[in-house]
């Protein structure tokens, strides 16, 4: 028995069968190889978190050169890389899990420190303020090369072939990351795109690229097997929009017709610094499953399923400290803060020694 039933109920989603409404949301860990590779490590922590309705795994470097975190972020781009996945993904199946792989391209967050020395890109020529951590130390963000149009083409080819080798390595599904100031998001809000082409200006002309992505990586899964994450309120790395309300509407209705399997929503900002009420809009506008995150409690997500203002919940920074985070909701346990000084360390110390409920 449980008081969150609501949560509790299975759930179609696309063409992926959800046992319960509790999702792993994806979260960069950083104990990858410094080439990129899934570990043994790894694979030990998805696997702790098969309970899940389904994992989303941490963001995935799409192509070479796109690392943004420290240089041990891993990629889905060579084939010692699948295998690596491929590792994961036996075991989470293994063990009754399913595991989606997050597609991910830093843009201007990637440094050159972090990259063989390579600039980084994005939709206009505008640094993200403050510093980023590389192997060199603490160093500011560097202005980015705003992409040519011919460039273009390479960004969505290195998402769909990303989208392939997650096929190759055994995913139930991918997630395209369209949130948290990356290359699609630098592409979607203006403060960040200040393009006079095809690909800026408009609301239509700043989702495009987003879009294009989103139908290349339909073209290898099919719709019911990819979701799509965004964030219009998060100002984190230096990002805002004159009109999220809109942008949203505008993107939702896209992802409608094309039937995505889900949305997932990210409703807040990290800083506080943008509001505004993204999720009534999403549900107006997106008829397909619409995952809520940030800040939920499980009281509140079974209230908000109960009422129809979402049909699951992704939880972040609990899933980090609660391997078995579904079985405490289940059970009304205590819920275990996690040690951020170990977010994005090395080794297994508050990465899978959290311990499981007694
Ligand atoms: C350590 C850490 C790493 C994260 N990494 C990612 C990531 O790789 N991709 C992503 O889309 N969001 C990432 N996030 C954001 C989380 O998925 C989530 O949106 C955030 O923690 C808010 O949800 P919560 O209130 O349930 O924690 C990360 C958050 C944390 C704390």
């Amino acid at each position: 028995m449980t008081k969150y039933e609501n949560i509790f109920k299975p759930l179609q989603m696309g063409s992926i069968q959800l046992n319960h409404r509790v999702i792993m949301a994806p979260l960069t860990r950083c104990r990858a190889d410094h080439n990129h590779n899934p570990t043994d490590l790894m694979t030990e922590y998805y696997s702790q978190r098969v309970s899940a309705a389904f994992i989303v795994s941490e963001a995935t470097m799409v192509m070479p050169n796109c690392s943004a975190f420290g240089g041990t972020d891993p990629g889905i781009y060579s084939s010692e890389q699948i295998a690596g996945w491929k590792k994961i993904t036996d075991s989470v199946h293994a063990k009754g899990g399913k595991i989606v792989l997050q597609l991910w391209h830093g843009g201007r967050a990637c440094h050159p420190g972090l990259n063989q020395g390579q600039e980084c890109v994005s939709a206009s020529a505008i640094a993200i303020e403050g510093d980023t951590y590389t192997p060199q130390g603490k160093v500011a963000y560097t202005v980015p090369r705003a992409l040519g149009l011919n460039e273009i083409p390479g960004i969505i080819d290195g998402f769909k072939n990303a989208a392939m080798n997650a096929k190759a390595a055994g995913f139930d599904g991918v997630e395209i990351h369209g949130a948290n100031g990356y290359i699609l998001d630098q592409f979607l809000r203006d403060s960040c795109n200040q393009r006079n082409d095809s690909y800026g200006g408009s609301i239509p002309n700043r989702a495009k690229l987003l879009l294009e992505v989103t139908r290349s990586v339909i073209d290898v899964w099919g719709a019911g097997k990819v979701g799509v994450r965004i964030s219009p309120l998060n100002s984190y790395n230096s990002m805002k929009d004159s009109n999220p309300l809109e942008l949203t509407q505008y993107v939702c209705k896209e992802f409608s017709d094309l039937k995505i399997a889900y949305l997932h929503m990210m409703r807040a900002d990290f800083f506080g610094i943008q509001s505004g009420d993204v999720m009534t809009v999403a549900r107006e506008s997106f008829k397909g499953v619409l995952i809520g995150n940030m800040g939920y409690t499980p009281d509140e997500a079974n209230t908000a399923i109960q009422k129809g203002l979402i049909d699951a919940v992704a939880f972040g920074h609990h899933y980090v400290s609660n391997p078995d985070l579904v079985e405490r909701i289940k059970e009304g346990r205590p819920i275990v803060e996690p040690d951020e000084s170990t977010f994005y360390s090395q080794g297994s110390a508050g990465y899978t020694d959290y311990p499981f409920r007694n």
